[in-house]
């Protein structure tokens, strides 16, 4: 096992019902803003809830912020916060409005030009305004990390900082019922990823990481089809939302490698053609696995053993079958897995291959071995 440090701050309150505890987690004399996506909080109920939960205290809200989180949005709430003397933040929804908040809350405090913040990940921050989350979408991980994805225009960069984890997220999975198919699905290829790409890589003697994250994997691929054929199907929501937090807390990347090259190429297809960020994931998941099956030659075939129960025959022909099982999986639920599903041409690589040469994604992957070559193959082969 590789050496780590552990630290997740973020109190999570769990189960049906816990928004009501909105009251003992935010301060009493606190001046909150609320961040808001588009309006399905506010047309499910949430936000009433919510804000029946907020009782007496000074209360703002900030609608609108999108899918991809932008930039320019995202200064406005930061305007907004510096007008009404806004001191505490709560974040009500998805991956994208708790980022937001993420940045917003760091951003307030920023003496120099706040893009800084994503141009050096995070290493200029030094303070953030204290927020919790009420997640609506299991997928991210964000309600228990310190990291954002931010976008504006072509660019989609991330920073992470300590500062920027969640004082509290109340997880309650009956907040998800009213997802969509597609962002459930979602959800669930989101997660399945973020577990492979701190799980496949190589062995390093993790006994309980490997243990963990094959468990992970294994409840996705039992409950993602539950949640699908009924959203309130509550054990299900509540273990795929366990699950997703799970993921991507810190936890089962400590002492461990880690790739993400499969993000950082599926933030460029989001950024220059707006597909959801899972529907990315789902494209070059399978195609990265299976070009750097050799690199990854052990951990594929653990894969292969403790998640998709092959223990017999060919080694080659168990790696190749775990990854079309993983290609099915994410077909099953409704996401496609190929770039000519999305009406994208071949013509997009050069420019997607510029882009990740722009900002530094030039030799990604545990092995640091992922250069704009490999990316390149890639994505050439995610039009099959
Ligand atoms: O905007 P509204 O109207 O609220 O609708 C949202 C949005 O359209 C809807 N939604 C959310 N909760 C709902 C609901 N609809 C009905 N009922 C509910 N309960 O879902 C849509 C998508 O929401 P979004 O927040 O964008 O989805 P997700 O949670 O998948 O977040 C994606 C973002 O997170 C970033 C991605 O890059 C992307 O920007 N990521 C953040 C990470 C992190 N911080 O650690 C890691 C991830 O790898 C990822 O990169
Ligand atoms: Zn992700």
């Amino acid at each position: 096992m590789l050496n780590f440090d552990f630290y997740n701050p973020t109190h999570i309150a769990f189960g049906a019902g816990k928004v009501a505890e909105l009251d003992k987690l935010v301060p009493k004399d606190a001046r909150v803003l609320i961040l808001l996506g588009g309006s399905s909080a506010r047309k499910n109920g949430t936000l009433a809830e919510v804000l029946a939960a907020l009782g007496s205290r000074a209360v703002k809200e900030f609608e609108g912020i999108e899918p991809n989180p932008q930039y320019d949005t995202l200064m406005r709430a930061v305007a907004l916060i510096k007008t009404e003397n806004i001191d505490y933040l709560l974040a009500v929804g998805g991956g994208s409005v708790i980022d937001a908040t993420k940045f917003i809350a760091a951003a307030v405090y920023q003496t120099e030009d706040p893009w800084n913040i994503l141009l050096k990940h995070g290493t200029n921050i030094s303070k953030a305004m204290p927020y919790g989350t009420v997640l609506t979408l299991p997928a991210t991980g964000s309600e228990m990390n310190d990291g954002a994805v931010i976008s504006r225009g072509l660019d989609k960069l991330f920073f992470t900082h300590p500062e920027v984890f969640p004082q509290f997220s109340v997880l309650d999975p009956t907040k998800s019922y009213t997802l969509p198919p597609r962002q459930l699905a979602n959800g669930v290829v989101d997660a399945f990823t973020h577990i492979m790409e701190q799980y496949l890589t190589y062995p390093v003697d993790a006994q309980v990481q490997d243990r963990f994250a094959e468990g992970l994997l294994a409840t996705l691929i039992d409950v993602g089809p539950k949640v699908l054929a009924n959203p309130q199907d509550y054990n299900a929501q509540a273990n795929l939302m366990w699950t997703a937090t799970l993921a991507l807390n810190g936890l089962i990347g400590s002492g461990v490698p880690s790739d993400w090259a499969t993000h950082m190429l599926g933030h460029e297809i989001t950024a220059a053609h707006g597909l959801d960020h899972a529907q990315t994931l789902a494209i070059i998941l399978p195609n990265m696995l299976e070009i750097r099956r050799e690199s990854k030659r052990a951990k594929l075939l653990q894969y292969a053993a403790k998640v998709w129960n092959m223990t017999e025959g060919d080694e080659d022909a168990r790696i190749s079958a775990a990854i079309k099982n993983t290609r099915a999986f994410f077909e099953s639920l409704g996401v496609k897995t190929s770039l000519s599903d999305y009406q994208i041409s071949k013509d997009a690589i050069d420019h997607l291959i510029a882009q990740l040469e722009a900002h530094g994604m030039v030799a990604l992957g545990e092995h640091n071995d992922v250069g704009l070559d490999l990316s390149k193959k890639v994505l050439e082969a995610s039009f099959n």
